[in-house]
């Protein structure tokens, strides 16, 4: 069974976008073939890996919206094969149109990404792991990605909030539990992103550490120039030439084989957790 990966942080701009890129690329190069899910109607990863005038389709918005209003789509209809520096990873675009699902209170609308990815297995079995960029802020892109997930990667920076900010995910993931009860989406890790040599961020790593031990993955992404430029130049990071970029690859590579290694340990959960 294909893992789905569901890295969030309710707090914005902390680096899920760039750590799903980051991790795809890094999978990618041990080997992985890697599906990316752009959840968030920003589209920023999907800026990044795509190529300008290239027809998206309907993307994840085909998976999430309701079959009345595009939606119902199949998963093997919404995948863009990757491109140029990005073959081998390969994308479900994101759209401003998912904005809508948003207010779509429908009562099936949580559930319609998870039927679309069980629905779409032989599509999914092409891939090793598949790797939700989530959105920013409580909404129901970001519930309908938890229910969808199989584990979940926390990114954080070392920085103030950052534990409430996780606290907060992790009671995002209770209620998804609760609410959705064939739903168990599996706290894989946290990954702290934006490493910086200032006391104020080694203090806020020890305090994740201390709350969180083992959960933690072992080794900070740097925080370095060349993570926006790559992502401005629509590369991975891994294809960028610079001591910056290589400080960034060689941690990312070290953390994407504890996430494997993870998963590996324990085989995802399956989808349905039989009723004693
Ligand atoms: N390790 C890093 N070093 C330097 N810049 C970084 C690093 N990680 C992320 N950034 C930059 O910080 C900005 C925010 O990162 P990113 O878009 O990945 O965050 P996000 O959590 O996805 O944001 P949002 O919540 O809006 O989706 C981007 O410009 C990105 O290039
Ligand atoms: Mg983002």
């Amino acid at each position: 069974m294909t893992a789905i990966i569901a890295i969030s942080n309710q707090k914005g701009g902390v680096g899920k976008t760039a750590t799903t890129l980051g991790l795809a690329a890094a999978a990618r190069a041990a080997g992985a073939r890697v599906l990316v899910i752009d959840l968030d109607p920003q589209a920023n990863a999907t800026d990044v890996l795509t190529l300008p005038d290239v027809e998206l389709g309907d993307g994840a918005f085909g998976l999430l919206a309701d079959p009345k209003h595009g939606g119902g789509q199949a998963l093997s209809e919404v995948i863009v094969a990757g491109a140029g520096e990005w073959v081998g990873v390969d994308l479900v675009p994101g759209s401003r149109s998912m904005a809508e699902v948003d207010t779509d209170t429908g009562a099936t609308q949580p559930l319609r990404l998870r039927k679309a990815l069980g629905q779409g297995r032989d599509s999914l079995a092409h891939y090793d792991v598949v790797l939700m960029d989530c959105p920013p802020s409580l909404g129901r892109v970001l519930l309908a990605g938890l229910v969808a997930a199989t584990h979940v990667v926390i990114v954080t920076e070392p920085a103030g909030h950052a534990l409430q900010g996780v606290g907060r995910l992790e009671e995002t993931m209770t209620e998804v539990r609760d609410g959705f009860e064939q739903s168990t989406p599996r706290l894989l890790a946290l990954l702290i992103n934006r490493g910086k040599r200032t006391a104020e961020a080694a203090f806020r790593e020890q305090e994740l550490r201390d709350s969180y031990g083992p959960l933690v993955l072992d080794g900070i992404v740097p925080e370095r120039t060349a993570v926006a430029d790559a992502a401005s130049a629509g590369l991975p990071i891994h294809a960028m030439k610079s001591p910056g970029a290589s400080a960034v690859t060689v941690v990312l590579d070290a953390l994407w084989a504890q996430i494997d290694a993870r998963l590996r340990e324990a085989a995802p959960t399956p989808a349905a957790t039989p009723s004693s």
